[in-house]
């Protein structure tokens, strides 16, 4: 379905058009205005290569990104693609080198992206090689704007980006100086491959109601519960999100809420070993759970003691994946890195919650691709004006995400246009009425 054709008949976007989440020709535009346009993109941390010439590989968006630390120190993001004849230069996820060669023609770039040889440049006995007018110091790999802050790097395609601690804003800023208060250091990876669109993991993540209606692990053994503690806050532009709860303090009366469905406190339930269950606690605050999805790609979590960062990396219209980095302190004991590898298993592809979420993007992808003209429904926690919730079943936040995402490519939900669209029945319809 092209852009100018799906109808966004809500101004307050509490009805998501499926359509788009099929479209490629709103995949081509998201490439462009999004992951090209004025945000800011998490790369990795710096932890992950703390010494010259370490490297990192990475995406933005469809965009394969070196993340390459020079003699100086100094991290550079460089477009990942030789500038000879296109093709990815650094193939390897990371790595330690001098420099960086493609390997199809051997063009050989300083660890800061500028072109240093050619092989056979001036040919052979006089033939062939570049002309003589050809000059290396003119070619440089692209290069994005980087702003490293506490240890998470970041990059932009756009000069017109504001700096980074404005669009990340306060309230992001105080969770990430929350979880990055001391050096980490990483513990390890997983990748999760997702059949589904990339902006459907990011409404799962904005989505704190159903992290206790979805994921019955956190439910039935009380690391989420939709009856604790907790809420979700937004920066002033709604697009990204910051869920929160405090495990142990609801009870048995959260059955009266959960009812409908199932109990929450069921006695039959148990774990033999409930060491993954355990919150040793670290921070100042009773806060137990953050999930802080920031726009477009990157969520930090704590889930009791588990942290990561989780990447979306694009795969298409159709597929993502997530890209998990665990980390913990670097004055973390052998039994705190113990403790964190182990509530590791509740993330990643095969995670105790983690799984629900890829199955949940995989089964709305599936069925809304037959449902291109109707729309999802996003009104738990309220219409209209899209504000911070003082507890967990709300969905606001998803609302948020596509406020940002309309303005970044110019759609203007509600409009008298989408409006008239919107009011045009389908011949399914009709036929119905
Ligand atoms: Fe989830």
């Amino acid at each position: 379905m092209e852009t100018q054709t799906i109808s966004w008949p809500a101004k307050d976007l509490s009805r998501i058009p499926f359509a788009m989440y099929h479209s490629p020709e709103v995949y081509a535009q998201e490439q462009e205005r999004i992951f090209r346009g004025p945000t800011w993109n998490y790369l990795g941390l710096e932890a992950e290569l703390p010494s010259a010439g370490d490297f990192i590989t990475t995406v933005i968006g469809d965009t394969p990104i070196l993340v390459s630390r020079d003699e100086q120190g100094k991290v550079h993001a460089l477009v990942n693609r030789c500038k000879h004849r296109g093709a990815v230069l650094r193939r390897e996820a990371c790595g330690n080198a001098k420099d960086h060669s493609c390997i199809y023609h051997q063009w050989r770039y300083s660890l800061a992206g500028q072109l240093e040889s050619v092989p056979f440049q001036r040919g052979m006995k006089g033939e062939g090689g570049m002309p003589a007018d050809f000059d290396k110091s003119k070619i440089h790999l692209d290069e994005l704007k980087v702003e490293v802050y506490k240890g998470i790097i970041f990059a932009t395609f756009s000069a017109q980006a504001e700096p980074l601690l404005d669009y990340l804003d306060a309230p992001v800023v105080y969770e990430i100086d929350r979880l990055f208060a001391k050096k980490i250091k990483v513990l390890g990876y997983q990748r999760q491959r997702i059949f589904g669109n990339w902006k459907l993991y990011n409404d799962n993540v904005r989505d704190p109601n159903h992290g206790g209606l979805l994921h019955m692990f956190h439910a039935t053994f009380g690391l989420y519960r939709l009856s604790q503690v907790g809420g979700a806050k937004l920066d002033r532009k709604h697009r990204h999100n910051i869920t929160f709860n405090q495990l142990g303090t609801d009870d048995a009366e959260a059955n009266a809420g959960y009812s409908d469905t199932k109990k929450v406190f069921q006695s039959e339930y148990q774990l033999r070993d409930t060491a993954m269950l355990q919150n040793k606690k670290e921070f100042a605050d009773p806060v137990t759970l953050v999930i802080l999805s920031v726009f477009p790609g990157v969520v930090f979590q704590q889930i009791a003691n588990s942290l990561c960062t989780r990447q979306i990396r694009t795969r298409g219209l159709n597929e993502m994946e997530l890209y998990w980095t665990y980390f913990g302190y670097e004055d973390d004991d052998q039994a705190m890195t113990d403790h964190r590898l182990l509530q590791a298993n509740l993330c990643g592809p095969g995670g105790y919650i983690s799984m629900e979420d890829g199955e949940a993007v995989e089964i709305v992808h599936k069925a809304s691709f037959t449902a291109q003209d109707q729309h999802a429904i996003v009104e738990v926690g309220g219409k209209g004006e899209i504000r911070d919730s003082g507890n967990l079943i709300s969905e606001m936040p998803v609302r948020g995400f596509w406020s940002y995402y309309c303005e970044l490519m110019g759609i203007e939900p509600g409009s008298a246009e989408m409006a008239k669209q919107a009011a045009a029945q389908t011949p399914l319809q009709k036929a119905a009425a």
